[in-house]
């Protein structure tokens, strides 16, 4: 099954920080890729700004050799023809006349801000003073969007100071991924699943989102953030949401979003006692956390799981389990809807029965699966399995069907003007007033997470968060 291309617009879109790491890895391939299957017009322009000084013609050198060690190489003399390149002092006056004199009035104009967090508001401030953020213009900018809600809201307030709310783009990448929307594919677009959607029918949800490598080179920045911020605040915050929203009325960025708010509203207050914090410690797999962020005295978290109560109608009494850490035994994100058993047994008691399930694979090996309790064969009785009925996406679609990074899908969704995908700012200031006084509880108490074994399904305190309620995770990489 191909899948189907809407062509864009065209566009100028600039993008600050052009030799940094994430438009190097992510932001130009995910670009190239676009142009590659036909969705980027060819009068599209991409415009690169950082501070070293170089010509285009050596920015577009550097992305295709950047590139060249990529899959974008089929169409990479094609893609790169598109870029242009403007040496800018971002807090001073150099290259801004350059920048203006580029841009175009005619088509769309975003302005994609892959820098340091400490540069949205100056910039955003500059393109303003400059006259460069036209009313139609989109501003974008990543992650970490403030490091607790007093610094959120103060960059919301830079930001619309500058810019509408409907021109800002916050990016959570986990938004942009595929199976992420599929959640509400699965949820809205089927009628099977609704009726079951709700606390008279599961016992609980578990979300995990695992990963394998450790902090890799971004030492600094998550030694002051920790898996509460750099993970839960952000993308398991959004995974919960589009697992628990009611159906938005319809699909339409403020009906999703007012929805998502909703949810985080009505997040309880978690006690101590539901949340474990954990950081890894040497191993076989690899050396400690305090080796690796070169902080012996570190009280960082490197892993968190916690329990959270949703008090609304719908999940009044269905715990969610949460869990997010680095150097786990697999890289494995998934969202697992826990059934509750039928309300009678007709059948003999099964040992280990799990019960119904039903598990969303994020990555790797996206897909669905439904675990189902069926008749053992053969005669003698009728003895119960649990098999899974399983649908790996790519196999379902047929192996030529990719599944794009989700870089792809939000770059263009900036420039088709749909914030769907996209964190509004009640949004993000939400998830910080939720969170912000359990971070504030451990950093006042000076709380030391506890240690786990990397390679590990995180400490053993995780693991009793839900044995104590009789219940327990799903394995990571079994
Ligand atoms: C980022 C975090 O937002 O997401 C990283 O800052 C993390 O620490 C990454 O590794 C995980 O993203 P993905 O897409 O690899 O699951």
């Amino acid at each position: 099954m191909a899948s189907h291309v809407i062509p864009v617009a065209p566009f100028d879109l600039v993008l600050f920080g052009a030799t940094g790491d994430l438009a190097h890895r992510k932001i130009l391939p995910g670009l190239c890729h676009r142009h590659a299957v036909g969705q980027m017009p060819a009068d599209a322009r991409i415009i690169g700004c950082a501070r070293s000084q170089m010509t285009p013609e050596e920015f577009r050198d550097s992305v295709a050799s950047a590139l060249a060690q990529t899959d974008c190489v089929d169409n990479l003399d094609a893609f790169v023809a598109c870029l242009d390149y403007v040496s800018l002092d971002v807090t001073g006056d150099r290259g801004w006349d350059e920048l203006a004199a580029r841009l175009r009035d005619d088509v769309v104009r975003a302005f994609y801000l892959s820098v340091g967090p400490g540069l949205f508001a100056p910039i955003a401030a500059r393109l303003d003073q400059r006259g460069l953020a036209t009313p139609d213009s989109r501003i974008v900018v990543e992650k970490p969007f403030g490091r607790d809600l007093a610094s959120a809201r103060a960059l919301n307030r830079a930001l619309r100071n500058c810019f509408g709310e409907s021109q800002i783009y916050r990016i959570d990448h986990y938004l942009g991924k595929e199976t992420v929307q599929n959640v509400m594919a699965l949820r809205f677009a089927n009628a099977l699943f609704e009726p079951l959607w709700n606390c008279q029918h599961i016992d609980h949800v578990q979300i995990t989102v695992a990963e394998k490598l450790g902090v890799e080179g971004r030492e600094d920045y998550y030694d002051h953030a920790g898996a509460a911020r750099d993970m839960f605040q952000n993308h398991l915050m959004q995974l919960l949401c589009l697992t628990a929203m009611e159906p938005p009325s319809r699909f339409e960025p403020n009906a999703v979003r007012d929805e998502k708010l909703k949810v985080i509203r009505a997040l309880d207050p978690v006690p101590p006692e539901d949340i474990v914090r954990g950081q890894y410690r040497a191993g076989a797999h690899g050396r400690s956390y305090l080796e690796e962020v070169g902080n012996p005295d570190s009280t960082t978290e490197s892993f968190v799981a916690m329990k959270l109560h949703v008090s609304n109608w719908r999940w009044g009494g269905t715990p969610f389990y949460l869990r997010t850490g680095k150097r786990l035994r697999e890289r494995l994100s998934e969202i697992v809807i826990i059934f509750r058993d039928p309300p009678h047994a007709i059948f003999p008691r099964m040992d280990n029965r799990r019960g119904n399930a039903l598990i969303i694979r994020l990555q790797p090996d996206e897909g669905v699966t439904l675990r189902m309790t069926i008749k053992e064969p053969g005669p003698g009785g009728m003895r119960l399995t649990e098999v899974p009925l399983d649908m790996t996406f790519a196999e379902a679609l047929g192996a030529d069907v990719e599944i794009p990074d989700a870089y792809e899908r939000l770059v263009m969704d900036v420039i088709r003007g749909d914030q769907t995908l996209f964190m509004r700012g009640d949004e993000v200031e939400a998830a910080w007033e939720w969170i912000d006084p359990i971070i504030a509880r451990w950093e006042e108490a000076g709380d030391r997470p506890v240690p786990y074994d990397p390679g590990s399904s995180g400490p053993e305190d995780a693991l009793m968060l839900m044995h104590r309620d009789g219940r327990r995770w799903r394995e990571i990489g079994s």
